[in-house]
């Protein structure tokens, strides 16, 4: 069955296999999708360009092709073949194949085994959260988090291997200002109370301070020394980099993300030399009105929009780090893949940095890795504009899991007052949380999308809450049973009858489609929208067909499927970062 853990690429490799002995010059292709689902499951829809391209009869192509695919057991053993319209060609798979496919796939480890050849042998860098230090993180900053997060789980369950790198903005103009402050205004209580708070507000206040032309130029004094690498300056930037890494890991450890290394913008100071000199010495950059720029002149905008590596008064930028990352993570790390997760306005920046790695690379002879900007958009408040505390401020990140928190307990109290405190206080922490995160993840990223507390902590429509619940539904089911009941149950079933037991295993069978196109587009709503959909297939399921009943064949199919949507949701949801509960 191992060969049959992907279906459609199973498919597509028996239709190639056809097409060959049929005849057919190599140059046929086709593409397997979801069929219709009243004549199959999965489309093979190749007969069709194939015929126009060498003025066939599409249908006769197609007749031609079936009557190879039937003429091999391994195939016919599985599915229908059918061909509909001008010439696509059906499969229909048969209630057999689900059962033994749902029996050799039983849980998240056999998954897991099978899915790791999808990506096996890709080193991805997946560079996500990336805050600037010494603040506090706000609402906007969740997205970065979870999307990240979810990202490197998806590619670690297929097999690549995963640096979780988190690129904070360590190093630039505000630390100036923020010393300055630190030095005269420190409340020392308060940075061990709450560190990013203090520096945050000691930077405000610098920055308030800077007004006055006197404190102005001692804050430029503070940034020179510090650029320079004077040891009491670098002591005190130590201080305040560990703190703000500690304070960040407070709130990543609620959200169950733990990285490899922090290799901020710091990191590379040292190494944004070689970045100046490779691209002179290529003719890639240029002096334009005192900086350093490189401009594309095969792109229509940034032909004239300048990527600027290299500010005017000879200081590095935002670009030049991250040129001297791309450079580091080839060497270093013999990236394959790298991932960098933000927000959709730094777009222009990374697209040229994409343009300007690939020519540098091109002309040094490096291997360029595939480079994926995964941007996103903004959380708006239910007015349709940006969300604000009442203060004007933005929310930080830290109160938002907080009220999370509260309001799940208040719903989880009132749907089960007889749960005892401390696992309410349990319950709630994971629904809050995870009630947040999965309110993201469910959206398409690209847009932006509106925050509202009844909506993402509902226990209906496509939310953390209905999806826990579900899971938490089949396991109480099987508290219910004694494990003789649950043994053997590949056994003791026999193939699938009714519509809906056909139709909730494939919608299991599916789920390794969906890690595909999700980790193709880095896009984690499409398995979001896989979990809901598998919750409802499972839902209707359940209400139509009764699970304990007295044939045993038939309790064990049942049972075997309630198992294996619950297999699905699990390793979906944990892909996510939401990890399940047994009861709520
Ligand atoms: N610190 C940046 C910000 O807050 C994000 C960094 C993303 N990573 C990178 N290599 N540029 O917007």
């Amino acid at each position: 069955m191992q060969d049959w853990f992907d279906v459609a690429k199973k498919i597509d490799s028996l239709v190639l296999e056809a097409a060959a002995s049929a005849g057919l010059e190599n140059s046929f292709s086709s593409e397997i999708r979801p069929a219709d689902p009243r004549f199959g499951d999965l489309q093979a829809n190749g007969a069709l360009p194939y015929a126009k391209r060498n003025k066939n009869n599409p249908r006769q192509i197609a007749q031609s092709l079936v009557e190879k695919l039937e003429a091999n057991p391994n195939l016919t053993e599985h599915a229908d073949i059918s061909i509909a319209g001008p010439g696509f060609i059906n499969f229909k798979f048969k209630p057999s194949f689900q059962l033994a496919w749902l029996s050799a796939f039983r849980d998240r480890e056999s998954f897991k085994s099978a899915a790791k050849a999808l990506h096996a042998g890709e080193k991805v860098v997946v560079d996500y959260g990336s805050p600037n230090t010494a603040k506090q993180m706000h609402v906007g900053h969740i997205r970065s988090i979870v999307i990240g997060e979810a990202i490197c789980r998806l590619l670690e369950f297929c097999g690549a291997e995963v640096v979780r790198d988190n690129h904070i903005g360590d190093w630039g103009t505000p630390y100036g200002k923020l010393f300055y402050a630190y030095k005269r205004h420190l409340d020392a209580k308060a940075l061990e109370r709450d560190p990013l708070e203090e520096l945050e507000r000691l930077y405000k206040l610098g920055s308030k301070l800077a007004d006055d032309a006197a404190v102005l130029e001692e804050c430029r004094q503070e940034l020179v020394d510090l650029q320079a690498g004077k040891p009491e300056s670098m002591a005190l930037w130590e201080t305040v980099n560990k703190l703000s890494i500690q304070g960040l890991e407070t709130i990543y450890k609620e959200l169950d993300v733990h990285y490899d290394c922090y290799l901020g913008e710091s990191f590379y100071r040292d190494k944004v030399e070689q970045v100046y000199q490779e691209l002179k010495d290529n003719g890639l950059s240029e002096e334009s009105k005192g900086a350093v720029v490189v401009f594309h002149p095969e792109h229509p905008r940034f032909k004239e929009q300048p990527f600027i590596i290299r500010k005017s008064d000879g200081a590095s930028n935002y670009a030049t780090t991250d040129l001297a990352t791309m450079l580091y993570r080839n060497e270093h790390f013999k990236a394959t893949s790298i991932v960098i997760v933000t927000d959709d306005r730094q777009k222009d920046h990374f697209e040229q940095l994409d343009l300007t790695t690939k020519k540098w690379f091109e002309k040094t002879r490096r291997q360029m890795p595939k480079f994926s900007h995964v941007m996103f958009g903004k959380i708006n408040g239910e007015d349709g504009k940006v969300i604000k505390s009442r203060s004007g401020d933005p929310i930080r990140l830290r109160q938002l899991i907080d009220e999370a928190v509260e309001r799940a307990a208040k719903i989880v109290r009132e749907k089960n007052a007889t749960l005892p405190e401390d696992e309410i206080k349990h319950i709630a922490e994971v629904i809050g949380v995870n009630a947040i995160k999965y309110a993201d993840l469910s959206q398409n990223r690209t847009s932006d999308y509106i925050f509202t507390w009844e909506k993402l902590l509902s226990f209906e429509g496509n939310t953390a809450p209905y999806l826990l619940y579900a899971a938490a539904r089949i396991q109480s089911i099987f508290r219910k049973l004694d494990t003789d009941q649950l043994a053997d149950l590949e056994s003791k079933a026999t193939p699938f009858e009714t519509p809906e037991e056909i139709a909730l295993a494939n919608k299991i069978i599916a789920f390794v489609g969906v890690l595909q196109s999700t980790i193709e587009q880095l896009r984690p709503h499409l398995l979001c929208t896989y979990l809901f959909e598998l919750a409802g297939a499972y839902s209707s399921f359940y209400s139509a067909n009764k699970v304990i009943v007295s044939e045993s064949d038939v309790q064990a199919r049942r049972l075997l499927l309630c198992q294996r949507t619950l297999v699905a949701l699990q390793s979906g949801l944990g892909l996510l970062g939401i990890p399940t509960l047994q009861r709520m």
